[in-house]
């Protein structure tokens, strides 16, 4: 007896949530999720507005560190006074001016797209630092 009236009230409590789930049209679900995703969006906006520049070593850990860590291609391996060194006598604007527009097998702001003139500066003396 007991367990019939549990499977009365389980039973009970499945049809009216299957009804309201029919109920609900793809235009109640857009409805109700959009505003999660605005907020969301807005949210992340607002972070990387506020962020401001990233850092230097975040930059060569995300775009330099594939080609400079181990000096693919011959690339001037990081904080490698030897490998720098004869570099940075032209000048670090030239380095610079080199890392943002490309040098021989280095790609243009080593395929960072996304990284600003001053990120790439950033990575660079992130890359010299100590040396
Ligand atoms: C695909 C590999 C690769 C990636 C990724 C890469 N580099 Fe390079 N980079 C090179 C190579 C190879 C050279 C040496 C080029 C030459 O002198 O012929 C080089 C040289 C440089 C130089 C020296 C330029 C000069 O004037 O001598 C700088 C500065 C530099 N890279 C900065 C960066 C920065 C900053 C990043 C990341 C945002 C980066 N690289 C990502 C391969 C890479």
């Amino acid at each position: 007896m007991k367990f019939k009236a549990f499977l009365c009230i389980c039973m009970g409590v499945f049809s009216v949530l299957a009804v309201q789930a029919q109920e609900m049209t793809e235009d109640d679900i857009k409805a109700r999720i959009q505003p999660v995703g605005k907020v969301h969006i807005a949210g992340a906006k607002a972070e990387t507005a506020s962020s401001g520049p990233r850092a230097g070593s975040d930059i060569y850990a995300k775009a330099c560190v594939a080609c400079h860590s181990v000096g693919v291609l011959n690339a001037p391996k990081l904080q490698n006074a030897a490998d720098w060194s004869p570099r940075l006598e032209k000048g670090f604007d030239a380095v610079w001016k080199n890392a943002i527009n490309g040098i021989g097998a280095m790609p243009p702001k080593g395929t960072c797209g996304d990284c600003s003139d001053d990120e790439i500066k950033a990575a660079i003396e992130h890359m010299i630092e100590g040396i």
